[in-house]
């Protein structure tokens, strides 16, 4: 693929074969995995770019690039990503944290301010970007995690030794099935509410995520209907809901924690404008 071997060249050379494939982020998807193989930040490759690529990191990059114009994510390919400001391993059993769930974490940051006595239950923790994020600017002291997938929660205990948190209790557990008598002050969740009919639609890079971390049963509502129904048992007086939204089925979604002894119910949309985050106080 690579006939001039210098860095600028090189990274001329993915650009244009990364637009070709239709990828409309081919600037920053060329420059995120060539500094990935060299180690460094993006904004120092610039300084490189004379620097001769030896005949093996070639390989590899075309590699990488080959890959990335098959759709697979620059954050599968790399292994890494953001989240939070801090650095989170993926790979192919978890979901890639995505900015609109920043809001999330924002949206308990806020209410909590820091009284890191609170109790916070983490549903469907995937890579764990939730809880750890939580732990390490709320240093709330008490959060337990749960994910049905044993693999996944592999990844969110490595996350959390990465990231230098020791205190998250993580649980494999089906929704509030493990959870026995506990209590908690704040419940978060990301759940999967994508329905098979959107599914069909999904652009072909999200093909490359495990399909039970996006899709829902009862046309994308299953998680919402489980977790307004049975909820309630898990709470502490005054406690709290914070949850992300399928940004197509807010007013379904909100009537299901209306019916189910929520109040204060209160929608927070993201930086498209898209109703992203339900926030709602436990009748007891
Ligand atoms: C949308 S991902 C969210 C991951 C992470 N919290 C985030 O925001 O990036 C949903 C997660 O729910 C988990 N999950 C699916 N069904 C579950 C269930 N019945 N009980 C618990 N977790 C479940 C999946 O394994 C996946 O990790």
């Amino acid at each position: 693929m690579f006939k001039e071997p210098d860095v600028f060249s090189v990274l001329q050379t993915a650009k244009y074969f990364l637009k070709s494939k239709g990828l409309l982020e081919y600037k920053f998807d060329a420059e995120a995995l060539l500094s990935f193989l060299l180690q460094i930040k993006c904004s120092k490759l610039p300084f490189l770019y004379n620097q001769i690529l030896s005949i093996e990191q070639l390989r590899q990059f075309e590699r990488y690039i080959l890959r990335r114009s098959k759709r697979e994510p620059v954050a599968y390919i790399t292994g890494y990503t953001g989240f939070m400001g801090f650095e989170f391993k993926v790979n192919k059993k978890v979901l890639i944290p995505r900015p609109e769930t920043e809001l999330l974490v924002e949206a308990v940051l806020k209410m909590a301010k820091k009284q890191t006595e609170l109790k916070i239950l983490d549903l469907c923790t995937g890579s764990g970007c939730i809880a750890i994020s939580l732990a390490k600017i709320g240093e709330f002291k008490t959060i337990t995690a749960i994910d049905i997938d044993k693999f996944a929660l592999k990844v969110a205990k490595e996350n959390a030794k990465i990231n230098d948190i020791e205190s998250i209790n993580f649980i494999k557990s089906n929704l509030f099935t493990n959870l026995e008598e506990n209590k908690f002050d704040i419940i978060i969740s990301n759940p999967p509410y994508v329905s098979d009919e959107e599914y069909a639609f999904l652009e072909k890079d999200l093909m490359y995520e495990p399909k039970h971390a996006l899709v829902a049963k009862k046309d994308g509502l299953f998680f919402y209907t489980e977790i307004a129904k049975n909820a309630k048992k898990f709470f502490n007086n005054n406690g709290h809901i914070f949850l992300e939204l399928n940004s197509n089925k807010v007013n379904q979604i909100k009537q299901l924690f209306v019916g189910n002894n929520f109040e204060d119910i209160e929608i927070i949309k993201d930086y498209s404008g898209l109703s992203r985050i339900l926030k709602a106080k436990i009748l007891i």
